[in-house]
């Protein structure tokens, strides 16, 4: 049946497109997240991995990687960025075909990952490991997608560009400029290829783009989130507007320079090395120039988050974006790095990010959509998104608690050394004291899919009851007429 929207927005803006991103971010999230679970489970017990090619760590990490990026965190980008949009330059999308044509290219671009890497096509660089026609059919799918933003954005009924596209904007533009140089390769069979970069120049590539994947999608986009729905959801406006700008544009010129710290103590030459470390620390100030930003954006409405389990998720998650660029420089320090480097604590920082905030905006952005999308008040639920929010934030907890513990301890134990120049500790001895901490990083993923569910269901009974009140929306529409 039929949405039937609130008089004045059922055709102003195109949210049919939003309305179908959205429900697959959930569905990708669902998945991309049971993955996680799965290869944490295979870390714990490695019967898990059957002894088949296709279900091995091996295939499937790179699947949960490839899905949580750009699955679950590329729909809820695209669902928001063209929501945003619209709303912001008060005017609808530039053409409906196009923004069909962005959702099912994305789609199919993600299905093919599904297939083709567990059946072992791979690049095999990190984030990048689609093969040339996936790369090519993400490329066409991004330049309509860009046409689409870029032709709204010019089309806008308001003097000015909400700060928010701002940083949508340069999402779109730098991850398009990555994407393209780290796949310049050489085809040689339909899902074969290799890179024209060879040795350090091809590593340096990629960790220029890798770091970008981590500053222009799991920074710089999710920003664009939090200057749109933070404000909304605290109704209050933005703290700094003059801050945003600031750090707008010192957060593009820097991210770009960081790549090298993936790294420290390589063939790369030195000073590539310094270089990166310098510009990771000085990254620190930007980004908390965003969180500041969003934090304090709740000024005078901070009693709102004894009610409000959205805007719990929403500075939780600011927190955690905090927390995790904190570490970030430090952990780009050569003689951090020296500890930390092959360990899980790199695991643990990633997911401090990845789940506390990527995952946890993400969730209370959608959240606070869902109903204005469907036509209703709120959520199904809101003991139920409070559940969730306890589940997602116990989760988080414990996967990188657990996983600083282990990374801390594999880092001693695989430099100590006795008097006479031998290793105190075998590797296995290592594993085996990491044992523990996977077991607890299990339970934490596990309580954060939970709530992945928890959210499916509540979203699912929202749905329901606006196709169930369609007729009454009908029947109201007909009467403002
Ligand atoms: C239920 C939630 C999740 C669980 C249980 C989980 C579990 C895991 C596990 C077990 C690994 C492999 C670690 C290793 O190789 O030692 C991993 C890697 C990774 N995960 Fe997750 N994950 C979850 C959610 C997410 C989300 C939401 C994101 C991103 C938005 C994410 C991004 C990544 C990335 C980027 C890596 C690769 C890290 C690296 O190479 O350093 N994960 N995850
Ligand atoms: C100021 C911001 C940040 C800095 C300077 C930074 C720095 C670092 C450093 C030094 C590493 C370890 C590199 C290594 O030893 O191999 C790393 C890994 C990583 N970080 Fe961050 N980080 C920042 C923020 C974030 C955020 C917000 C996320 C969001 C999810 C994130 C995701 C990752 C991922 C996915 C990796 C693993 C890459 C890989 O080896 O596969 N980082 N980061």
């Amino acid at each position: 049946m039929p949405v039937v929207l609130p008089v004045g927005q059922a055709d102003t803006y195109n949210y049919r497109v939003v309305r179908q991103f959205t429900l697959m971010t959930l569905a990708w999230g669902i998945l991309g997240m049971g993955l996680g679970v799965f290869i944490a489970a295979q870390l714990v017990w490695p019967q898990l991995n059957f002894d088949l090619p296709w279900t091995s760590f091996g295939r499937i990490r790179p699947l949960h990687t490839n899905l949580v990026i750009f699955a679950f965190g590329g729909n809820a980008l695209l669902a928001t960025s063209l929501y945003v949009v619209q709303r912001t330059s008060r005017v609808r999308l530039i053409s409906d075909g196009v923004a069909k044509f962005v959702f099912w290219g994305w789609q199919a671009a993600i299905v093919s990952l599904l297939i083709s890497y567990p059946l072992g096509y791979t690049t095999s660089k990190e984030y990048a490991e689609m093969e040339w026609p996936i790369a090519l059919l993400v490329l066409a799918v991004w330049a309509a997608y860009a046409w689409l933003f870029f032709g709204t954005i010019a089309k806008r009924k308001t003097s000015h560009i909400y700060v928010g596209n701002w940083f949508y904007g340069a999402f779109i533009i730098v991850t398009a400029m990555v994407h393209i140089v780290n796949h310049l390769l050489v085809p040689v069979t339909p899902m074969k290829s290799y890179p024209i970069y060879s040795g350090a120049t091809d590593a340096m590539v990629q960790w220029w783009y890798g770091h970008s994947v981590v500053g222009f999608i799991l920074s710089v986009g999710f920003l664009g989130m939090m200057y749109y729905f933070v404000p909304k959801q605290a109704e209050r406006p933005i703290y700094s507007y003059r801050l945003s700008i600031v750090h707008f544009w010192a957060i593009i010129s820097l991210y770009i320079w960081a790549g090298p710290h993936h790294l420290h103590y390589t063939a790369l030459p030195d000073w590539a090395q310094s270089l990166g470390m310098v510009m990771s620390i000085v990254l620190l100030a930007p980004s908390w120039g965003g969180m500041i930003n969003g934090m304090m954006t709740l000024s005078g409405a901070w009693h709102k988050l004894r009610t409000d389990p959205i805007l719990r998720f929403l500075v939780v998650s600011l927190a955690f974006y905090g927390m995790s660029t904190f570490e970030g420089p430090m952990m780009a320090i050569k003689t951090v790095n020296a500890l930390s480097h092959y360990t899980d604590w790199t695991i643990g920082h990633v997911h401090a990010g990845a789940l506390g905030w990527v995952a946890m905006i993400s969730i209370g952005t959608l959240y606070h959509m869902i109903p204005k999308l469907w036509g209703q008040e709120q959520m199904h639920s809101v003991r139920l998104i409070n559940m969730h929010f306890w589940l997602s934030t116990i989760g988080t907890v414990l996967y990188i608690a657990s996983m600083w513990v282990n990374g801390i301890a594999q880092g001693l134990m695989w430099r100590a050394i006795n008097e006479d120049g031998t290793l105190t500790y075998s590797f296995v001895e290592a594993l085996e004291a990491s044992h523990p901490g996977y077991v607890v990083r299990l339970a934490g993923g596990g309580l954060f899919a939970v709530g992945m569910l928890l959210m499916a269901y509540n979203t699912w009974r929202t749905v329901r009851a606006a196709e169930d009140s369609s007729g009454v929306l009908i029947a109201e529409l007909a009467a403002a007429k």
